[in-house]
């Protein structure tokens, strides 16, 4: 990515990854990412971000068009992760004197990530850092958005305020660097449901902590976003930023009970099996989402599913079982689930099987590992089910609904 000047002070020194295809070895991506780092040059000279490590020469070579790598006074690490921290000891041999900016979280990690001693300079709400005649950067503590240490950076002088991975997108724009460029199909069809999987598979298992950092920026004045994937933000702020709260605030429905059932099956039985649970379910008054789980999920499936499962009472899996184990498919979900709160919500797990069923119980043991409140007996099927054999699942669905009204 050629270094773009964002204002007379301020400079896009990031790089793209347009062929990543999987981000950290968790999220598939469809229009790989990119790796934003910003300059502000003045009186002092601030850079914000650095890229991840495999990207430094490029990154140099962008710097050092626009200022001497060792007039650099300040580098603000906004988050530990090495896809933003990644270059800093590289960085720092070409500018020994810059002082490292990080929040207060951020000292163990970055001193665990690189195991040599830095000097920091440590910052909170309360700091504002002087960088010029009337000009100072400020400093917004958002733990979890999405790691502990993670801050923001406010430029009240330029309204400008660089957000590190909230708001961002893994998204390489087609041309330019904002998100106005884009034509109306490029913003909605390709990088909004990117913004939105963005959030459902990194953000929303913090929700709480997405509301305490909106509430801190809400009544700052801001022209720019600047997060540290995807597109700059400079058309309607207020509504990005919007869509974080409003898809933290997304709960139950508090008068009925949500369930959804995910399944991946391998001849039919097991999806015979989660439409009639769904069937009984529905008739119980209960609302329900149903999915089948595809050997290849794509990322907006997932985030879909994701969605659902988050504002759900209960989650209920199914698979056919292979020898001892269960579908990929369904151990590949179970993975992602990493990054979703079910701490609390009921579970349950169905499925056929042939002679062994064993593997299923793979599925409650994830589960309890995730802290989900399992109902006791699993409802599994000899190969196929017939009209006998589905009775069984008024019981399986007793215990569910007995387990979401806290029993
Ligand atoms: Fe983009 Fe959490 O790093």
């Amino acid at each position: 990515m050629p270094v773009i000047k964002i204002s007379d002070n301020v400079y896009s020194v990031g790089v793209r990854h347009p062929d990543l295809k999987v981000f950290d070895l968790l999220m598939p991506l469809a229009y790989g990412t990119t790796y934003n780092s910003f300059l502000i040059k003045g009186e002092k000279n601030v850079l914000i971000d650095t890229v991840k490590l495999k990207f430094f020469d490029e990154f140099f070579q962008n710097l050092k068009e626009v200022i001497e790598p060792s007039k650099i006074d300040y580098i603000v690490i906004q988050h530990n992760e090495l896809d933003h921290a990644g270059s800093l000891l590289s960085l720092l041999k070409f500018a020994p004197a810059a002082r490292i900016i990080i929040s207060k979280t951020a000292e163990n990690f970055l001193a665990n990530s690189f195991n040599i001693k830095l000097d920091f300079i440590k910052v909170d709400d309360s700091t504002e850092i002087k960088i010029g005649e009337n000009r100072s950067l400020k400093f917004v503590s958002a733990p979890f958005l999405h790691w502990p240490d993670t801050m923001f950076t406010y430029f009240k002088e330029e309204k400008m305020l660089f957000t590190c991975d909230a708001f961002g997108a893994h998204y390489c724009p087609k041309n330019g660097i904002y998100s106005a460029e884009m034509s109306k199909e490029e913003y909605e069809n390709d990088y909004f449901r990117q913004f939105k999987v963005y959030y459902e598979i990194i953000m929303r298992l913090y929700s709480t902590k997405v509301v305490a950092a909106y509430n801190k920026i809400k009544d700052l004045e801001i022209d720019l976003l600047l997060p540290a994937h995807g597109p700059i933000i400079n058309s309607d702020i207020a509504r990005h930023i919007k869509y974080y709260t409003d898809w933290s605030f997304s709960a139950p429905d508090p008068g009925l009970k949500k369930v959804t059932i995910v399944y991946s099956s391998m001849y039919g039985s097991t999806m015979k099996m989660a439409y009639h649970i769904e069937s009984l379910l529905k008739n119980r008054g209960v609302k329900t989402f149903t999915a089948e789980i595809p050997f290849a999920m794509s990322e907006s499936q997932m985030s879909e599913v994701i969605k659902e499962i988050s504002t759900s009472d209960a989650v209920l899996f199914g698979s056919s079982t292979v020898c001892a184990t269960v579908l990929k498919p369904i151990w590949d979900f179970l993975f992602f689930l990493a990054t979703v709160e079910l701490k609390g919500k009921s579970a349950g797990v169905f499925g056929s099987f042939g002679w062994d069923p064993q593997g299923l119980k793979i599925i409650e043991l994830v589960l309890t590992n995730y802290k989900m409140k399992l109902i006791k007996d699993m409802y599994k099927i000899k190969f196929v089910p017939s009209e006998d054999k589905l009775l069984a699942s008024e019981t399986f669905v007793d215990e569910l609904i007995a387990s979401m009204n806290g029993a």
